[in-house]
């Protein structure tokens, strides 16, 4: 393997949503020679599909003691303070910036930013473009500032196999190219992980087919740090239609007036929380199950036909819906809770740095203390521009020289395959490690994982897929882990057997391999 064809950058970024872009670009502008890499095309991400928008205090009515609070608030005594502030106060700029770059957000009438509302928002603080699609926004602005700029090369197709560590410090990575079926390294002076988060370890989610949270199980045979591995949020409002993809129904549906309806057509919110269908996420999606397990039903209504300008507000959900023929001004939309969100990953400081030297990490692989034990509605995108730009900073600051001799070891090619079966998997996690969790079901998973590991096949086999497998076996037997550990309930993590909060468990889990 030293025999490998070498490319050479200062900074390497794995990954083209928000987080990926924005660090890519910001490195960019402060002189940094950039490869961005993406293992299948860059408009693959869940950026591009995000709809709500990005939290942020631009109201007249609204400030930024207000955001920390209901950041604070929704992540159930687990969030960084320190860390809430800096991105709530940055995050501010951060967005400005973003529409000097060019973006262009909704403005109502008086032309001010329109924005919208969003569960556990005390204020209208959501910023949105074309009515929802504000992550197709995001993205179609910072890939045309990255596409165009003369410091970043582009590798589509391209497979982050492991990376090169030498004595705690990341020197560049290991690649795959499916397409050529060749392998190479990327020697960097600092490597960016912006590899999202991992949805498709369950059988039902908002992500696209990318979300398998490869960049989480890379870093950790690495030996990185993660923290926070049991926490995954659940979307409560993801179309549930026969035939149907998973398709998100937008949280500012239900911030525009939008109510859930149980099988029967009864509103039920209101006897869960006094915030009804504006409650945190959790509690919602938990209500929701509670509905449909009463019911015996596979999904509830999503009411919306008492909202004013309906359709003008929400363009692409009208549009999606009436593929499946629903007619959201008339008909009730069915929906089903659905894997959304990551809290957990890798652990990173102020900076983005990881406990591995020079390996940043931005986004949803990340674990920077913002989200706690579950998200605030429309923080990620926010937390990637912040970050983003903090990590670019950063490494051009630091500006670390390429190592020319690494001697590095790779554990991946020496492994076999394993024998699995990734909807075995899915079901596994949907089962036992979703909204509703315990220790028999908690203990059947455990036991998946570890005969798995056990199951080795001899034929060695290399692809993307087979990669991909292996990362998403590992996340998914690392949250299994980690979720057996907490003996409490909090937020997305939610234990039958253990039905409340811990002041014991108030902290963090972190988790490190040998
Ligand atoms: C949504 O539009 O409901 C999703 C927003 C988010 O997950 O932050």
């Amino acid at each position: 393997t030293k025999d490998l064809p070498v490319q050479k950058t200062d900074c390497l970024v794995v990954g083209s949503g928000v987080a990926g872009l924005t660090t890519a670009w910001y490195a960019a502008e402060k002189g940094q020679k950039v490869l961005l890499m993406v293992k299948d095309t860059l408009h693959d991400s869940n950026t591009n599909q995000a709809q709500g928008g990005i939290a942020s205090v631009f109201g007249e009515d609204d400030t930024f003691a207000l955001h920390v609070a209901d950041t604070i608030k929704a992540g159930a005594g687990l969030c960084d303070e320190e860390i809430v502030r800096l991105v709530v106060e940055e995050g501010h700029d951060a967005v400005e910036n973003l529409m000097k770059l060019g973006a262009i957000f909704d403005h109502d009438k008086q032309g001010n930013i329109a924005l919208g509302r969003e569960g556990c928002h005390s204020r209208s603080r959501v910023l949105h473009a074309k009515g929802d699609a504000t992550g197709a926004e995001v993205v179609r602005c910072l890939l045309a500032a990255v596409e165009s700029h003369p410091n970043i090369v582009i590798m589509e197709h391209h497979y982050l196999v492991d990376l090169l560590i030498q004595q705690g410090t990341c020197y560049g990575g290991l690649l795959w190219c499916e397409h050529n079926k060749e392998l190479l390294t990327v020697r960097a002076g600092s490597i960016v992980l912006a590899t999202g988060g991992a949805g498709q370890l369950f059988v039902h989610t908002t992500n696209p087919d990318g979300a398998t949270g490869s960049g989480i199980s890379i870093a950790y045979r690495a030996g990185a740090v993660l923290m926070d591995m049991e926490f995954v949020q659940f979307h409560p409002t993801a179309l549930a239609f026969s035939g149907g993809d998973n398709f998100l129904i937008s949280e500012a549906v239900r911030g525009a007036g939008g109510i859930l309806r149980n099988a029967r057509g009864e509103r039920f919110m209101p006897k869960y929380h006094e915030l009804a269908e504006l409650a945190p996420r959790d509690i919602v999606a938990r209500a929701i199950f509670q509905e449909m397990k009463q019911d015996g039903a596979d999904h509830i209504y999503l009411d919306a036909r008492a909202i004013d300008q309906l359709t003008t507000k929400f363009p692409m959900i009208t549009a999606t819906c009436e593929t499946y023929g629903i007619n959201i001004q008339s008909d009730l939309i069915p929906v089903a809770p659905a894997a959304h969100y990551m809290m957990g990953g890798i652990q990173v400081d102020r900076n983005g740095e990881s406990s591995i030297q020079q390996l940043f990490v931005c986004g949803e692989a990340a674990c920077t203390g913002l989200h706690g034990a579950n998200r605030l509605a429309s923080n990620s995108l926010l937390e990637g521009l912040v970050f983003g730009r903090r990590i670019a900073e950063l490494i051009a600051r630091r500006h670390v020289a390429i190592q020319e001799s690494i001697d590095w070891k790779c554990t991946s090619l020496q492994k076999k395959a394993y024998r699995c079966d990734i909807t075995a998997m899915q079901k596994i996690m949907s089962r036992h490690l979703g909204l509703i969790r315990d220790f028999s079901g908690l203990t059947v998973a455990n036991e998946f994982f570890a005969g798995i590991h056990n199951n080795l096949d001899g034929t060695n086999a290399f692809s993307q897929q087979e990669l991909e497998y292996r990362n998403m076996l590992l996340t998914a037997k690392l949250i299994a882990q980690t979720a057996a550990m907490r003996q409490e309930s909090r937020g997305g993590h939610y234990r039958s057997d253990y039905s409340r909060p811990s002041a014991a468990w108030q902290q963090h889990i972190l988790e490190k391999s040998r």
